[in-house]
């Protein structure tokens, strides 16, 4: 179900790498590179012979696109405690939510959820090792900017074809010692159709247990979304609004004159009211939410099923058992919807919620 696989086929200039990290006590190691280009190879690599070598290690998986550690759209630490062929064999111990395949928007998601991490890791393992996504350019190269800012890896390792990382060596530089490898010439690119099965894979695997579970907003914080904050609007309000817009409001909000509304069309109208944020209740269907605990780290993922706007309820569809779901203190919304059969029904803007 992963693509990149323990293999000690490497070229040589892996074996230097792999001695120099063998020889420091302890070493944070962040591997960037684009698309295919071997990141999680080199990791699992390192990883297995580390492990060989009698060292703790501890793997940050954030490649929110394509992930080993389950669950998919969050960042996630394993401590492997023998070798593995793949990092989907890992089982997460910690992880951070996203909520998203696509963290374009959420670079500030990212850079403190790698930062979270990475502190965990630390404790417990002597080298960490950081995957990373495949993004490098626009929006990409600033978030592995602020990744490497914020996290100061030891090594900073690029793996490029022909210098194509040279601007992101120059401005990672003061952040960790960058270290260019070439790409393998084993690496092969993965056609976008076999990444969108492999995950497919991974969110039908994570929510094949999954069950019901109901959560009152009196008892548990409602974050990444401006639904549910504010005053809520009264029935006269609702009245006015649907007759003004032709919607059909089912809720919406007041917060410091400016309104959100969930609704529903009832024909198309002109839209673009500075004051009034309109959200599709469809769009709520089947939205990724993750399920926090009281520090901000996500226990698991849930699918948003239900809301009850009047009884400020949600039901989400999770994996969670009875303890985990004990812990949660807050959901906060993703801006992805998909559904327990592995199937993505699409992206969201982060500002659509
Ligand atoms: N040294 C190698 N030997 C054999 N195959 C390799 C090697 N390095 C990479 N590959 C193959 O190339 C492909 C891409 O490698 P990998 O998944 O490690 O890249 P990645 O940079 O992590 O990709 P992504 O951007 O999707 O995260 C995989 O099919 C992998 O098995
Ligand atoms: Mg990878």
């Amino acid at each position: 179900m992963n693509k990149a696989i323990y293999t000690r086929d490497v070229p040589p200039d892996r074996l230097e790498l792999l001695a120099e990290l063998s020889s420091r006590d302890a070493v944070k190691v962040m591997v960037i590179g684009g698309l295919d280009a071997g990141k999680s190879t080199l990791v699992t690599f390192l990883a297995n012979e580390l492990l060989s070598l009698g060292r703790s290690v501890a793997v940050v998986d954030s490649d929110v696109g394509q992930k080993g550690i389950l669950p998919p759209a969050t960042i996630s630490l394993a401590l492997p405690d023998e070798n593995f062929s793949s990092l989907s064999e890992l089982e997460g111990v910690a992880h951070y939510f996203i909520g998203t395949v696509s963290p374009s928007q959420f670079t500030g998601e990212m850079a403190v959820g790698v930062k979270r991490l990475v502190e965990l890791a630390e404790r417990s393992a002597e080298i960490v090792l950081i995957d990373t996504t495949g993004f490098v350019t626009g929006p990409g190269f600033e978030m592995k900017r602020l990744k490497a800012e914020l996290v100061r890896p030891d090594l900073i390792v690029l793996l490029e074809r022909n210098g194509e990382l040279d601007s992101l060596a120059r401005a990672l530089s003061p952040y960790g010692e960058v270290v260019r490898l070439t790409v393998s010439e084993n690496a092969k690119a993965v056609a976008r159709e076999e990444r969108r099965e492999i995950r497919f894979e991974k969110w039908r695997t994570y929510f094949s247990n999954a069950r019901l579970a109901e959560f009152s907003l009196s008892e548990v914080t409602l974050t990444g979304t401006s639904l549910f904050t504010g005053r809520p609007l009264d029935e006269r309000e609702k009245t006015l609004l649907s007759r003004a817009f032709r919607w059909l409001v089912l809720a919406g909000w007041e917060n410091e004159g400016r309104y959100t509304v969930v609704k529903a069309d009832e024909e198309s109208f002109p839209r673009g009211y500075r004051s009034i944020h309109a959200v599709d209740f469809e769009r709520l269907s089947n939205l990724l939410v993750g399920l926090l605990d009281g520090d901000g780290l996500c226990l698991g993922l849930g699918i948003l099923k239900w809301v009850n706007f009047s009884a400020e309820t949600l039901q989400l569809l999770t994996p969670l058992d009875e303890v985990a779901l004990g812990e949660v203190r807050e959901l906060r919304f993703g801006r992805m919807r998909v559904l327990e059969t592995g199937e993505e029904l699409g992206l969201m803007r982060r500002d659509e919620l």
